[in-house]
């Protein structure tokens, strides 16, 4: 380590942005290092090799951003195809857009309604909860969207997300469900949005194609944190209850199980993401991962599907989604005071902050986190953390 000026635990948007910002900024030398046998973290994906269609190895990863300043600096590394993100929904035998829009609701009454008439169909059905307060996740969805579209769209789908049933789900987990009474389908609403050309991977290995930049893969932090010279900066961004060994308790997190499949037809669901949100059906969605990329000339022979299945996680599972019940509020406080007292030590990202973040979120969190506290501490000699 005598030449390391900082180390980079975790080769995902954050820790390598981190990386590439100290090296071409700062010309400081970096380690940066992944317990896992690749660079990219969540967003990692690889071309399969029996189809050539890339696939996104930990789920779908749709880039949006409204943020300028993480637009442009990711364009310095790729360019964006002009993909569009939209999501259907299956729910007894048929076919919806999702986000709930004027097209899903008309389809679901069958009936043409006009943007009024949908309001005020929508607000009759949620007058059921009018001066209630909503005790639970099924009562907060219905004072938002009435009864039939909750019970459609919702209900189901939750139940398998959470494993729970909905009346057992605080209230709080949901603050808005979206429903346009137009009959735009777009699933996001961001200025900036597209799939990256090559691919994911190669944003993140032309990052960190720097000089000043080693990366060693396949190595956890905790089988060297003994032999590091004391002081060493340090950007963590694995779980922050790992960091700590646990004493303060373990955060929870949902996992997903993803269940990958080559068929023999060039394609199985006619578009990317389908999600089901009838109980019965065990799997919350599927992708298929070649009409992400129509630009591409796939071969028409065979498709790549992945099915997924939400669980709650332990410790050796894949942690996906802070669960964030009050007591896991209060268990990262703890953590939180901890991780500040750790003078050399600046934990970021979402395992290291433990909280959901977007792509675009994590390398705006990272290209402030150079501002405030990295570039100080190499000019100013600052504490890092
Ligand atoms: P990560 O990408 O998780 O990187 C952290 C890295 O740290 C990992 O590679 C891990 O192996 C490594 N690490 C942890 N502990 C250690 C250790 N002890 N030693 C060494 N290395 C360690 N965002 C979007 O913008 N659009 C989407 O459509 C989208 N879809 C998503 C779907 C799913 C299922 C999930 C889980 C996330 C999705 N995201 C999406 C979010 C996106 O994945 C995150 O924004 C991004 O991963 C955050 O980057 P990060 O660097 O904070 O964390
Ligand atoms: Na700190």
């Amino acid at each position: 380590f005598a030449d390391v000026d900082l180390l980079v635990v975790g080769a995902g948007f954050y820790g390598a942005t981190l990386a590439e910002r100290v090296a071409n900024e700062l010309q400081k030398n970096v380690l940066l290092i992944d317990r896992r046998k690749h660079v990219g973290g969540n967003a990692y994906s690889e071309f399969d090799s029996e189809t050539g269609i890339e696939v996104h190895r930990y789920g779908a990863h749709l880039f949006h951003t409204p943020n300028e300043l993480v637009w442009t600096y990711l364009n310095r590394f790729t360019a964006f195809t002009d993909y569009k993100h939209r999501v259907y929904s299956t729910y007894r035998d048929q076919v919806y857009s999702m986000p709930i829009n004027l097209g899903t609701i008309s389809q679901f009454f069958n009936r043409r309604l006009s943007p009024d008439q949908a309001r005020a169909l929508i607000a009759d059905q949620a007058a059921e909860m009018a001066g209630r307060h909503p005790a639970n996740l099924e009562e907060k969805a219905i004072s938002l969207i009435g009864r039939p579209l909750y019970e459609a769209f919702i209900r189901g789908y939750t139940a398998k997300q959470w494993q729970t049933d909905p009346r057992d789900l605080p209230e709080h987990i949901i603050t808005r469900l979206p429903v346009r009474y137009t009959f735009d389908n777009r699933y996001f609403n961001d200025k900036y949005e597209g799939l990256p050309v090559d691919g994911y991977t190669a944003i993140f290995e032309r990052m960190l194609k720097h000089p000043k930049i080693r990366i060693a893969l396949g190595v956890d932090f905790f089988s060297l944190k003994s032999t590091l010279p004391a002081g060493l900066p340090i950007v963590y961004t694995g779980p922050i209850d790992r960091y700590f060994d646990y004493s303060e308790g373990e955060l929870g997190w949902r996992t997903i199980d993803f269940e990958a499949e080559t068929l023999d037809t060039g394609d199985f669901q006619g578009m990317a993401v389908m999600n089901y949100a009838d109980e019965t059906i065990p799997y919350t969605r599927i992708l298929e991962f070649r009409h992400f990329n129509p630009e591409r000339s796939y071969q028409t022979e065979k498709t790549v599907v992945v099915r997924e299945y939400s669980r709650s996680a332990k410790r050796v599972d894949e942690p996906y989604y802070p669960i964030d019940t009050r007591q896991d509020k209060e268990i990262f406080l703890r953590y939180r005071e901890r991780a500040e007292a750790e003078a050399n030590v600046h934990f970021g990202g979402r395992l290291g902050t433990y909280r959901y973040l977007d792509m675009h979120q994590a390398i705006g969190a990272a290209l402030k986190a150079f501002d405030s506290r990295i570039v100080p501490h190499f000019t100013e000699g600052r504490t890092i953390g």
